[in-house]
């Protein structure tokens, strides 16, 4: 079959590999009809993560079942579904208590397993033509309708951002008539913009520069609002965007003006993120200073966006062993709790598909390219500088040539 392989740093390449078979009783085969790029592909594309060569990638994974093993009871051969990206065995302590993202025993290496991805077990890639599901009855999560429907695009979405956008609203507590503001405006940026609104936030204030990801924002509509952080300190922004608003928390005679900021912070971009004005790539600390400045007194963050403990392409010692800088003391002082860590997809992906059948989530909305497997490496190129619009790429791995 024909996979996306990574080779070294900004090299990946399309070629045959060896078809994936049944290795247990519990494996399903899936035939792909959609796999998508994710912005934590990149990490690995730009050699940021280190990847063994050879491996093939993708994560985000939905298609047919074309064969399942002997112990597969609820799989059937001709199912169409959609994998959370974390393999979970479903009977380890972490999957038990609803964890799978943390699954004791689908990786040899440490809790948590995942497909295609450095650190995250053997697993193969679904970039490809067919992919290897463990544990298929317990991961698989099926769907109605037929492949290539209105609700393709929609669907891959639930194997990884809409429910990790949908968790960072979870970290950040996030209930009817919050306040929020959200760094980033890359696929998980967005899921959890429409998560926030879907739970029912009053002002939802979303950061970045890129102006067509700022234009997404701003077609989710009310109340989400895009803050260019290319025009200035972000922060400074979005407190004078809210300064009308401010009297609901400073009500009490005497009040003041001491909560002028969201009580809710979403990280969604992680350890590489910009300076702001610039494309580095390797300022952390800017992201997790804004959210923490932001977030008032009792409010909450929740950090989305992934850190590393190792990140031999940084540029200091510190954050090459994972050590990030974070103002701890202001955090301490405002009382803000913070958490942090891969989505538990499983978790939220029932409840998501439901949205997105009964027409009230339309994820695919931030899909820019559908394309061919085969124009993967170039995808991967243009979708690392952010630029030609390329907001989300879905692979297509049933296509000849590219509709786009
Ligand atoms: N926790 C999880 O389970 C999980 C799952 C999937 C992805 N992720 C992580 O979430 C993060 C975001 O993923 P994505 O696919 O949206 O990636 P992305 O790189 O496409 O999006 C990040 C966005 O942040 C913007 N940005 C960079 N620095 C900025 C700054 N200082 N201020 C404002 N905006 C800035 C960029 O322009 C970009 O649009 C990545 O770190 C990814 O690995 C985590
Ligand atoms: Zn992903
Ligand atoms: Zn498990």
């Amino acid at each position: 079959m024909k996979a996306v392989v990574w080779k070294k740093a900004y090299n990946v390449v399309v070629e045959e590999v060896e078809d994936p078979r049944i290795l247990e009783p519990t494996d399903a085969v899936l035939r792909l009809t959609t796999a998508a790029i994710c912005g934590s592909d990149l990490h690995m594309y730009e050699g940021r993560t280190p990847m063994k060569a050879g491996q093939t990638l993708g994560h985000e994974n939905m298609g047919i079942i074309e064969a399942v093993g002997a112990g597969c009871r609820t799989t059937k051969v001709g199912d169409r579904v959609v994998l959370p990206f974390n393999i979970g065995c479903g009977f380890c302590f972490n999957c038990s208590r609803g964890f799978a993202n943390a699954c004791l025993t689908a990786n040899p290496e440490s809790a948590g397993a995942g497909y295609g991805y450095s650190g995250l077990g053997p697993h193969g890639g679904g970039q490809a033509q067919l992919l290897r599901v463990p544990y298929a009855d317990f991961n698989a999560l099926p769907l109605p309708g037929t492949a290539g429907d209105a609700h393709e695009d929609d669907f891959v979405m639930l194997a990884d951002i809409l429910p990790t956008g949908y968790h960072a609203t979870e970290q950040a507590h996030i209930k009817p008539g919050d306040t929020v503001a959200i760094f980033g405006a890359g696929p998980v940026g967005l899921m959890a913009a429409i998560s926030a609104k879907i739970k029912g936030a009053s002002e939802i204030y979303v950061v970045d520069s890129i102006p067509a990801r700022l234009d997404l924002v701003r077609k989710i509509g009310a109340p989400c609002i895009p803050v260019d952080s290319s025009k200035g300190d972000p922060v400074e922004q979005i407190l004078d965007l809210r300064a009308p608003q401010r009297s609901v928390q400073n009500l009490a005679p005497g009040s003041g003006d001491k909560m002028p900021g969201v009580m809710c912070g979403i990280d969604a971009i992680g350890y590489q993120a910009n300076e702001h004005g610039k494309d580095d790539r390797s300022s952390p600390q800017q992201v997790l200073g804004d959210v923490i400045r932001v977030t008032n007194a009792t409010g909450h963050v929740g950090l989305i966006g992934a850190y590393f403990p190792a990140d031999p392409g940084a540029p200091t010692p510190q954050l090459k062993t994972g050590q990030y800088e974070l103002p701890l003391g202001m955090a301490w002082n405002k009382g803000i709790s913070i958490e942090m860590g891969q989505a538990p997809v499983k978790q939220y992906n029932v409840y998501l598909r439901d949205l997105i059948i009964a027409g009230l989530m339309k994820p695919s909305m931030i899909v820019s390219h559908r394309l061919p497997l085969n124009e993967a490496p170039d995808a991967y190129a243009k979708f690392d500088k952010r630029t030609d619009g390329y907001t989300k790429v879905v692979l297509k791995p049933q296509m000849k040539f590219s509709t786009n």
